[in-house]
């Protein structure tokens, strides 16, 4: 399985070289994209405008800057490749093109690219049905250098949990006066140092509380994911694919 890596000079790109080097589940480099000189040993483009040709590409692994989506969606198209969107922080008129690009090709989109995590989706599913009067709160934790806030993953979390509270609503960096709000699901993210990612689900009911938590000890954890879903994706016809249909594949939404 051959991958055409775009953003492969940050931080994520070069842990999927890595993978690809060692032939993890079957991976190969065929070219990466991006426009800050790369220290691998690698071709790389600067932008997809300069990509001469997709020969022998079987899917694109995407882990670069959300600005980037637009023209990496019409590239994915023209050429008809599998995508898989690991970039997070879409504006909402990013996020209907990607669902828009999905009726072409087969796109995986996640916020989150760990199994672990997919599984702590659920398990919050879960507890927020067994208590539906409970107050929920999440906190996010990652390195100083991520850009977007909450991260992609806590308002999955939040999103998910709202699937079965659905008079619930997130309410992101709470700050000002007033007593904390009933239908409220608060998300706090500190931004410090190093840390990979971590996210807390905290349940309580008055009588009890509840903690599930999930935390990443390094980036391969993302990157392996990432290849993951690529050998999935590569078999798949056209729709929006994700975690869960990757689990379970007769759940992908819009696959034709
Ligand atoms: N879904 C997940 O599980 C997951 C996990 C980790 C990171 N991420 C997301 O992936 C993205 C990248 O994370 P990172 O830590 O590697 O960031 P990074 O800043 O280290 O790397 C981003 C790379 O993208 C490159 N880039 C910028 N513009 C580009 C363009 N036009 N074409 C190609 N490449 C371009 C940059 O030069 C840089 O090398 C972020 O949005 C981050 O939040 C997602």
């Amino acid at each position: 399985m051959n991958i055409l890596l775009n953003g492969i000079s940050g931080y994520m790109g070069r842990e999927v070289k890595k993978l690809c080097d060692s032939g993890y589940r079957g991976a190969a480099l065929a070219f990466g994209v991006d426009p800050c000189p790369a220290d691998v040993d690698a071709v790389v483009y600067p932008s997809l405008d300069d990509v001469v040709t997709v020969e022998g590409v079987d899917c694109i692994i995407d882990f670069s800057h959300h600005s980037v989506t637009p023209a990496l969606l019409d590239f994915a198209v023209e050429n008809r490749l599998p995508l898989v969107l690991c970039t997070t922080g879409h504006t909402e008129d990013e996020i209907e093109l990607i669902h828009r690009a999905a009726d072409s090709i087969p796109l995986f989109y996640s916020g989150n690219m760990s199994l672990g995590v997919a599984l702590l989706i659920e398990l919050a599913k879960t507890a927020a049905a067994a208590f539906p009067e409970a107050e929920i709160e999440i906190i996010e934790k990652h390195h100083d250098r991520k850009v977007d806030a909450p991260s992609g993953t806590a308002l999955m979390l939040a999103n998910a949990i709202c699937e079965v509270r659905p008079e619930l609503h997130a309410n992101c960096g709470r700050s000002g006066q007033g007593k904390r709000a009933n239908d409220e699901i608060g998300i706090h993210s500190i931004r410090m140092g190093n840390i990979v990612g971590e996210h807390e689900v905290i349940i309580g009911t008055g009588s009890q509380t509840i903690s599930l938590k999930h935390e990443a000890h390094n980036r391969a954890l993302f990157a392996e994911g990432a290849i993951a879903a690529a050998a999935y994706l590569t078999s798949q016809s056209a729709g929006l694919h994700d975690m869960k249909s990757m689990l379970s594949p007769a759940k992908a939404i819009s696959a034709k």
